[in-house]
């Protein structure tokens, strides 16, 4: 049986109530959160940093609430990131091969700090790039989106490059190596996303986006679609 993970991704959260967003999202079912960061360089966009991953926290640790945070990085270069936002209590941190010019070095930076290593392939980046590396790699997440906005469409190729993927793990006997996807998930096509191979879903406007008007921090019902 595999065993599936959802993962909050915080960009369509509230900004202003951030602590109690990413509380309410994790009481009602998500298991991970999703801390995207944006550098207005590697991606058109801008995002936060390892003070506010720090802030969050220690927010949900005073809160008595324990969950991991994953830090997708869309910056470049990554390395004095990694080291900041290791110091910031990420368990994972995830980033775009194109960023580093040093990957297998970024990785280990990664390792050795004592989070899990991620690599983020965008919809045009070649699956092969993980070959010499997959040692120092935990988890591959498969960008179904181009990275830097939140609320854009599943790219429908991507299905075909997790089966892809999947298989090429398994060819090089890393089964261990988790695979997360990113961008564009909902509850219309999560199914097919799981059965293309992945284990980790990133959700970011269809969490926060669909939040009720009534009671805005109530996701029960929303966590439970998926
Ligand atoms: C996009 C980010 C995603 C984004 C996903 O660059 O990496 O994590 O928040 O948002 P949705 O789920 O809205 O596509
Ligand atoms: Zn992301």
């Amino acid at each position: 049986i595999r065993d599936f993970q959802l993962s909050a991704s915080i960009l369509s959260a509230d900004f202003a109530c951030l602590g109690a967003e990413v509380e309410a999202v994790l009481a009602s079912g998500a298991d991970r959160i999703h801390f995207d960061v944006m550098d207005n360089h590697y991606v058109p966009n801008l995002t936060v940093g390892p003070m506010v991953c720090s802030a969050l926290r220690d927010h949900l640790e005073k809160h008595g609430v324990e969950a991991p945070i994953d830090v997708h990085l869309m910056v470049e270069p990554v390395d004095a990131l990694i080291e900041q936002f290791l110091d910031a209590g990420a368990a994972s941190i995830t980033f775009h091969p194109e960023a580093s010019r040093h990957v297998d070095r970024s990785l280990r930076l990664i390792r050795d700090g004592g989070a899990e290593a991620g690599l983020a392939l965008n919809p045009a980046t070649r699956i092969d790039c993980l070959e010499h590396v997959l040692d120092v790699v935990d988890r591959v997440l498969v960008m179904s989106v181009n990275p830097g906005f939140g609320g854009q469409s599943f790219i429908p190729a991507t299905l075909g490059k997790l089966r892809q993927l999947r298989s090429w793990l398994d060819d090089h006997h890393a089964q261990r190596v988790q695979i997360e996807v990113d961008g564009g998930v909902k509850p219309a096509n999560i199914r097919d996303i799981a059965d293309a191979g992945a284990e980790l879903f990133v959700a970011g406007s269809a969490l926060f986006g669909a939040r009720a008007a009534a009671d805005p921090h109530d996701y029960d019902s929303v966590v439970a679609r998926f």
